[in-house]
């Protein structure tokens, strides 16, 4: 996608380097028709109807475009409950890519967590990580764990232009490591690339510092590869030490150096379904009975056969720069669309998605009312767009029932991988201009009904008096009879 140059420089665009061939009719419903949906929803995007939504931003999880080879290894899934072809063709797969010798199979990534969190995390215990995943802290503190964010300042900084902002701050982690004892670190969670501050990638290097300081500390080093694929593409285009190493030689350094791998491969390998990879029996050993127990026998562990095998095609396509390029091109895309008509977006673009800074766009909106979360209500009217609420309303409550207010508000318009054209993105980066030309018209939000667990799934909230009404106007007085 990159080598391909355009003869007139300025019309240099991400060029796709496949095509499409089956395809999904899309709806954009009315603006007026926008804010009742989105009452309906209880203003939370992920309660919308699909089919009340244009451009499905709202995840990169199990909504990747597969290619023909996956499709084509699917229909050959051999569908048997144990010892199934499929798997072996799985493990071959996976041993190809990490080096690894044992596969543990699970349902999705949060399953992984579970496992892990259930072998190895007891009440006191402390895990160390970048940054959280919404998910990987449920089951961590569940167990009684605390979660130690140690992601270097830069990462919390949106305007800063580094390269790798979801490294760890090595010295901070030797320092936790001496404070807490390691006996009290159960393992050491390395998130690449980051979800929650940007889909912002961590060095080769970084990795490689991280599972050195575990090696010395005698602590397990994990690392969660569920973002790999674009982290991995940042690896090769921004690091030096990676200057000549194919993505499959880069992928077999950081896998050797870590003690166990696990994926959601709703991301990773463009197919459903997750597992735990490791070259230590003994750690597998310790987790192997929650599969049968939790998920599945052995060889399927919750996922439909036909998935595995677009996975292990899926994660060998991975190994192809130009195969994973596409995501981070389509974003940077977005991103730089969106920063040349002024809005504040995380710098530099990252993975999975682009990010808006919610705190910025709208500065007269508190942190009680949720920014963030407004601006995805706010998107959904201008736009029939969804995207994800990444700031406070993602958070949990502290334990004391006080609000936790996120480091970053964020708004996540995520890029599933092959899915979107570039014409749908610059609509999207169309109705983010207008959105952000009116943006003293968004207000805020409130809880009508809170859950105590994952809150962001489930939870309904309103709008703060009837600017919800008065956006739509506006829209329908500025684009007269556009949908
Ligand atoms: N780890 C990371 C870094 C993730 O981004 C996710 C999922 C998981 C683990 C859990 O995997 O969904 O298969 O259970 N992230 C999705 C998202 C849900 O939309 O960002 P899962």
């Amino acid at each position: 996608m990159s080598v391909v140059k355009f003869y007139r420089e300025e019309h240099q665009v991400p060029l796709e380097m496949h095509k499409v061939r089956v395809v999904q009719k899309l709806y954009l419903p009315t603006v007026e028709d926008r804010v009742k949906c989105l009452r309906e929803a209880g203003n939370n995007t992920f309660l919308l109807q699909n089919r009340d939504v244009f451009l499905d931003m709202l995840t990169d999880s199990g909504v990747n475009a597969m290619s023909d080879n996956q499709v084509a290894a699917s229909m050959q899934a051999d569908d048997s409950y144990a010892g199934s072809e499929t798997c072996n063709r799985l493990i071959k797969a996976l041993k190809t890519v990490f080096g690894t010798e044992y596969f543990l199979p699970a349902h999705q990534g949060r399953a992984c967590e579970n496992i892990l969190a259930e072998t190895f995390v007891k009440p006191g215990d402390v895990v160390p990580m970048n940054f959280h995943f919404t998910t990987t802290k449920a089951h961590i503190t569940r167990l009684g764990g605390r979660v130690e964010e140690l992601v270097t300042a830069d990462g919390l900084d949106p305007h800063k232009e580094l390269p790798f902002k979801g490294n760890f701050d090595i010295p901070r982690l030797k320092k936790l490591i001496e404070e807490v004892g390691p006996e009290h670190v159960p393992f050491v969670r390395i998130e690449a690339g980051t979800n929650l501050i940007g889909g912002q990638p961590l060095s080769m290097e970084n990795m490689l510092e991280v599972a050195k300081v575990c090696r010395e500390n005698g602590i397990m080093s994990v690392l969660d590869a569920s973002l790999l694929q674009d982290n991995l593409y940042f690896i090769k285009t921004r690091e030096e030490a990676a200057k000549g190493m194919t993505i499959a030689e880069i992928t077999r350094k950081i896998a050797d150096a870590m003690d166990l791998i696990y994926f959601s491969s709703r991301k990773l390998g463009f197919s459903r379904g997750g597992g735990i990879v490791s070259n230590n029996n003994d750690l597998i050993l310790k987790m192997k009975e929650f599969i049968p127990l939790y998920e599945g026998f052995l060889t399927y562990g919750g996922m439909e056969v036909r998935s595995m095998e677009a996975m292990a095609v899926g994660l060998l396509e991975t190994m192809d720069e130009e195969i994973i390029n596409q995501g981070p091109l389509f974003i940077e895309y977005l991103v730089k669309e969106l920063d040349s008509y002024g809005v504040p977006m995380v710098k530099p673009a990252g993975g999975l998605g682009a990010h808006i800074n919610a705190t910025e766009f709208l500065p007269h909106i508190p942190s009680q009312q949720y920014p963030a979360g407004a601006l995805a209500a706010a998107l959904y009217i201008a736009g029939g767009i969804r995207g994800m609420e990444r700031g406070s309303i993602s958070e949990q409550r502290n334990p004391d029932g006080s609000e936790n207010y996120a480091e970053l508000e964020l708004l996540r318009l995520a890029c599933p991988r092959r899915v979107f054209t570039l014409s749908q993105i610059k609509y999207c980066a169309d109705r983010v201009k207008w959105l952000y030309d009116n943006r003293e018209l968004v207000g805020g939000l409130k809880w009508v009904d809170e859950p105590a667990v994952l809150r962001f799934f489930f939870g309904r909230l309103e709008a703060i008096g009837d600017w919800q009404e008065k956006l739509a106007a506006k829209f329908r007085a500025d684009f007269g009879d556009s949908l």
